[in-house]
């Protein structure tokens, strides 16, 4: 009788389907900036004054993309920054730093928060390296990148702190 057959098989199917959507919610978790909390975070309206004297040069960064402490100790360095002379005066410095301090990665819910990258610099970050393993040495050294640290570049909404796969342009 065939009937017979049918518990035995649908058991271990059942116990499949369970144990790949318990992957599922475990990849999910452990995805680096891709939560929601994450994206989230990236959005922080930024402040007026941070967007007037850190975005001249490069982009206003979100804060959540570094630790307190590697803000702390690039707000710390400005007459020494990255080979050029970002000074500010203390008040502004200060008002900044706060800010930054408020904002920065989350250790709790973010990979950018885990530990301090080399130099402070977020293109260290072992999560950065990560997201970008696929963009050839080449490709960063284009005339129109010159810099994985010009992050707009290639992230067309890097401006609105947004990193989405979905709004990402390489340029030739
Ligand atoms: C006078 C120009 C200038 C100003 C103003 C400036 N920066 Fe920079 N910044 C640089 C240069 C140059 C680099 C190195 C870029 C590169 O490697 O391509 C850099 C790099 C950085 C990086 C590391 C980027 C990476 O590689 O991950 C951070 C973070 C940063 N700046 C934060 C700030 C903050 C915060 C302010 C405002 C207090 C600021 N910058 C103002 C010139 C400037
Ligand atoms: C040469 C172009 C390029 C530059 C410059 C660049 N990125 Fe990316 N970025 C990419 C590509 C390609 C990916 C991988 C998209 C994918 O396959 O998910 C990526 C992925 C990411 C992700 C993950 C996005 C997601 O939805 O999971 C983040 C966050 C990110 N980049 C941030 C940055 C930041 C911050 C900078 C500047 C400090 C930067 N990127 C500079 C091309 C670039």
């Amino acid at each position: 009788m065939q009937t017979n057959l049918k518990p035995p098989i649908r058991r271990p199917l059942i116990a499949a389907f369970a144990a790949a959507f318990a992957g599922l919610a475990l990849l999910h978790v452990a995805a680096p900036v891709r939560a929601d909390d994450d994206r989230a975070a990236l959005r922080v309206p930024m402040l007026p004054r941070y967007q007037q004297e850190c975005a001249a040069c490069h982009l206003a960064y979100p804060p959540g993309l570094l630790p307190a402490a590697s803000w702390q100790r690039l707000m710390g360095n400005l007459p020494q920054h990255f080979g050029t002379d970002a000074s500010l005066d203390p008040a502004t410095v200060k008002e900044i730093g706060q800010w930054l301090q408020a904002h920065a990665a989350d250790p709790r819910r973010s990979k950018a928060g885990a530990a301090a990258p080399p130099e402070d610099r977020i293109t260290r970050s072992a999560w950065f390296v990560r997201e970008h393993r696929e963009v050839a040495p080449a490709t960063w050294a284009r005339p129109t990148i010159k810099s994985a640290a010009n992050c707009a570049a290639c992230h067309t909404r890097a401006d609105q702190g947004d990193f989405d796969e979905r709004h990402i342009r390489i340029p030739r």
